[in-house]
Parts: structure tokens; C-alpha cells; sequence
């Protein structure tokens, strides 16, 4: 009779050592399938005596079911391991802190440009936007900045070439809408102006909104009156404003405008170097010689006009003390003016 010890001794370790379901597959192979040594034992019951074969068929079913058996525990074993590990490695750890993405924000002179443009929109002004290289009709000639007068030395020009410049200021939009539109006109027009001067407090390139009403009975009182709106949206309910009397070729009568300082109220303070009023912005009743430049009768029509610094206006609200900050983009800078 055949001795099925060393197959199941064999069988035993072969067993034991096998430890994921890929090794179980090969024991598989190797014991239980069509070419595996169980089945090779069932095919040797030709070789036994017609006497023995009831009993040698017995014996192998034992053998096989031992081993099946066997099999078939460690395969469960296997499996309740490996899905085990599965979920170990698939395991989400609830608690753990969420990483957050670093979220940007506007740029201090985007921010306050939006907030300008917010509290002039709910007056019912739209916006224009002109282009940074102008002709010298449209940046002086026609704002009645004429040729060899004074005032063309108030801008120091970055010329581009006999006519075309970089321009100096926000102003020749006001010609731009004023060619496109009839009144009643209500625009803003933000952008980048270019002027040779660098200081703490200037910069060679930096942006303005200019504002421009043109409609019947414009008058001066209606300047105030809009800017004394923007001034109390942009700084404290309390801020009033002061009109000086100034002088621009393409507005008469021309004014600077204080806001009454919002540091201390107009006590006076270092802010506003002890005057307690802080300038602005310039602007004025538009020239009539300027409505008539754009073929808008003056008799009918008036207008007003301002131009508002945007760095200026940044600069104060958030105390900046040097216009280049504005301009360096340094992040760790950038990161304070977090809405
Ligand atoms: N354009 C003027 C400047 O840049 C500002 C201004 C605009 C003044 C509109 C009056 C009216 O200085």
C-alpha cells in the first residue's frame, strides 16, 4: 500500500510556507490540480491488485480530502489576511488636518481700482478704457494743452516720436468717449500713465481714474457732491472733502480736492502734516473749449472731470509709506491685503 506520508509531510510545509494567494495557487498546482501528485495518486489505483483497489480508493479520497481541507483552511487564512491588508492600505484617516491650498488675492492696486470703480458704478458710471500709447492730440491739443504752453512742462513725457507718446495722464479718454458718445456721458476711464519722475511717492508708470459727466447743468457742485460719496464709501462715513482752487488746461475752474484726514479726523496729524486735510485728487468743470474740441456745444452742455491717483489713494488707506512697494511684488508684502 502506498505510504502517503511523505507526500502530506511535504504537502505540511509546503503549506506553511506558502503566505499570499499567488504561492497558494502554485501548492494548488502542485497538489490538487489534473497533474498534481493527489491526482497522480488516483491514477495509480491501476497499478494496485483488484483485492486492493476499494481500499487503496479509499485511502487516496482521505489523503485528498485531508488536504483539501487543509487547502482550504489556509486559503481562508490567506484571504481574511489579504483583505486585511487591503484595507490597511486603503484606510482614510478622517481626523487627519486638512491641507489647505494657499489661496492668492487681489493686488492692493486692483483692489482699491475695483472699489472705485463699485461706488462710481452705483452712481451710474460705466467704464472705458483707452490706449497707454496716445497722440499728442488726444494726451494735450485737444484737452487744450497747447503746443509750446506752459503746461506741457507740468507732465514730463516719455515721447515715442514726434507725435506719439507714452501717456501722461488718464485725460485723453475723456477725448476718446467724447468722439464715441453724446451726452449724457458718465464714464470711467482706469489706466496705466507714464511720466519721467521716480520718488517715494511717484513712480514712472502708475494708474489713474479719470471720471468724466457730461450732461445739462453739470456744475461744480455736482463734482463735490459725487466725490464726497466716494470719499465717504472709500475711507470712513465721516470723510468730507475740500475743493482748492487749482489750475488744468482742460478744466476751468480747476480744483484739488482734500479728504478731511481719516487718521485723526482733521485734528491733524502726521498723515495730513498737521493741516488735517489730505489731497486727493484734481479735477474741475470741463473746459468748454474741450466740449467744443469733441463737437459738443458748450452752450447746451457742461461737464465735470477728475483724475484720481489710484497708488495715491492705495498708499493712504493702507499706509504705505513708499510707492515702490506697490510695484515689487514681493508676496510676503502682497499676502497682508487678504480680504
Ligand atoms: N489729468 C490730470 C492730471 O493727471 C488730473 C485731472 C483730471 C484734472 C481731470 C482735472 C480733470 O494731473
Amino acid at each position: 500500500m502506498f505510504n502517503a506520508d511523505d507526500l502530506k509531510k511535504e504537502f505540511l510545509a509546503d503549506i506553511e510556507s506558502a503566505a499570499s494567494e499567488i504561492q497558494l495557487s502554485d501548492v494548488w498546482k502542485k497538489y490538487l490540480s489534473k497533474t498534481g501528485s493527489v491526482q497522480k495518486l488516483m491514477t495509480g489505483i491501476k497499478e494496485v491488485a483488484k483485492e486492493e483497489k476499494k481500499a487503496y480508493g479509499q485511502f487516496v479520497n482521505e489523503v485528498k480530502t485531508w488536504v483539501q481541507e487543509k487547502y482550504d483552511e489556509k486559503k481562508a487564512r490567506i484571504e481574511a489576511f489579504e483583505l486585511e491588508q487591503k484595507y490597511r492600505r486603503e484606510a482614510i484617516d478622517v481626523t487627519v488636518p486638512v491641507k489647505r491650498r494657499p489661496v492668492g488675492n487681489l493686488h492692493p492696486l486692483t483692489a482699491v481700482k475695483h472699489e472705485i470703480i463699485n461706488v462710481f458704478a452705483g452712481m451710474g458710471f460705466e467704464v472705458f478704457e483707452g490706449p497707454e500709447i496716445e497722440d499728442d492730440d488726444h494726451n494735450f491739443t485737444r484737452l487744450n494743452v497747447l503746443k509750446d504752453h506752459p503746461s506741457r512742462d507740468m507732465q514730463d513725457t516719455f515721447w515715442l516720436t514726434e507725435d506719439l507718446l507714452l501717456r501722461t495722464h488718464t485725460s485723453p479718454g475723456q477725448i476718446r468717449v467724447m468722439d464715441s458718445k453724446k451726452p449724457p456721458i458718465k464714464v470711467l476711464v482706469p489706466g496705466k500713465v507714464f511720466r519721467s519722475d521716480s520718488d517715494a511717492t511717484h513712480s514712472p508708470m502708475f494708474s489713474q481714474m479719470e471720471g468724466l459727466v457730461v450732461d445739462r447743468h453739470i456744475t461744480l457742485c455736482d463734482l463735490q457732491g459725487m466725490l464726497d460719496e466716494f470719499v465717504k464709501n472709500l475711507f470712513s462715513d465721516a470723510a468730507k472733502t475740500r475743493l482748492r482752487p487749482s489750475y488744468f488746461p482742460f478744466t476751468e475752474p480747476s480744483v484739488e480736492v482734500d479728504v478731511s484726514c481719516f487718521k485723526c479726523g482733521g485734528a491733524g496729524c502726521p498723515l495730513c502734516k498737521g493741516t488735517g486735510w489730505i489731497e486727493v485728487l484734481g479735477g474741475g468743470v470741463v473746459n468748454k473749449k474741450v466740449l467744443a474740441n469733441c463737437g459738443i456745444d458748450p452752450e447746451q452742455y457742461s461737464g465735470l472731470a477728475f483724475g484720481i491717483g489710484i497708488e495715491r489713494i492705495a498708499m493712504l488707506k493702507y499706509g504705505i509709506n513708499h510707492m515702490g512697494k506697490l510695484f515689487e511684488n514681493d508676496v510676503e508684502f502682497l499676502k497682508q491685503f487678504k480680504a
